[in-house]
């Protein structure tokens, strides 16, 4: 690379044309008048090792990982920051010095921004949190909220067995709940999260009663796909504090957008809408 080339990143998985990272990254660089592209990038599993290598020699500064590859990720790089190698996965690399892969996680740092923006009295200290789902997302959610000094976590999955590992994991303030006990676990909870696909566009909504919550308890759902969904439809019926999935995608962006630019980027309503057009 000349020092002349532009700046570039991108966001590397499959299929990768849903990404909305282009447009979150394409929209600070013009923002900071920055002249770089952030690009995304296809890659089949067959040439993902190879071309993950190209990226450096190619002008990348660095790349997010998406699906299917935010742990796979973890076996090519040199260097993992502790918050991924805890998670199990990555979202943001930087090629540092020769090539050399740094690989970080910042979902769960993105996901306590969003919880922090969207309601500012809480701490993760503040009580329990009840997390639904035991995916890649819930993991990184879980781990942040224990890394913050949340003093219960409760987990209930489908499937528990996935629950019961999760809370293995991460040891001695997880509580599994069965699926169909949910509900009843929201009671006392100060943050309910729902982490599962259940409310994306095409999948059935998340149906779960909130009665048991108490008054002034937040309720996030990570889905942005609709902003939307019916379980926050139904937060905020019951009069509670309702927190969509939009921050978290943009919080979790940041630090690598800061890591490869140079800027530490801003997070406001012009982006919000620029990323998701009403
Ligand atoms: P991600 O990385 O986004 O978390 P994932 O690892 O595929 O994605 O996890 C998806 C989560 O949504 C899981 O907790 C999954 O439950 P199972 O572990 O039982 O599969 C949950 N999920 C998906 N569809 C669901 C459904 N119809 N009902 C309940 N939970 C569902």
């Amino acid at each position: 690379m000349t020092d002349s080339a532009p700046p570039l990143a991108g966001v590397v998985g499959w299929p990768i044309a849903h990404s909305r990272s282009p447009v979150l990254h394409n929209h600070w660089l013009r923002r900071y008048g920055i002249d770089g592209y952030y690009i995304p990038i296809g890659l089949h599993q067959q040439n993902f090792e190879d071309g993950i290598r190209a990226l450096p020699k190619l002008g990348f500064r660095g790349v997010n990982v998406t699906i299917p590859y935010k742990e796979t990720i973890l076996a090519l790089a040199d260097t993992v920051s502790d918050r991924a190698s805890l998670i199990g996965a990555a979202n943001t690399v930087t090629f540092r010095e020769g090539g050399a892969i740094h690989a970080d996680n910042t979902d769960g740092a993105g996901f306590l921004e969003s919880v922090r923006a969207g309601a500012p009295d809480w701490s993760a200290k503040s009580g329990p949190v009840l997390v639904l789902g035991a995916g890649g997302a819930a993991r990184a959610v879980v781990s942040a909220l224990l890394n913050a000094g949340a003093p219960e976590v409760r987990i209930a999955n489908r499937t528990r067995q996935k629950a019961e590992m999760l809370a293995e994991h991460f040891g001695g303030r997880m509580v599994q709940v069965d699926w169909e006990r949910a509900a009843d676990a929201a009671d006392g909870a100060r943050l309910i999260v729902n982490t599962t696909a259940l409310g994306l566009t095409g999948k059935p909504p998340l149906n779960l009663s909130l009665d048991a919550a108490p008054d002034g308890a937040s309720v996030v759902d990570i889905v942005y796909n609709p902003l939307e969904t019916a379980f926050l439809a139904r937060a905020r019926a019951r009069g509670l504090n309702a927190i969509d999935g939009l921050g978290m995608l943009l919080h979790q962006a940041a630090p690598g957008f800061e890591s490869w630019f140079g800027v530490k980027p801003e997070i406001d309503d012009a982006l919000r809408r620029a990323v998701l057009p009403a």
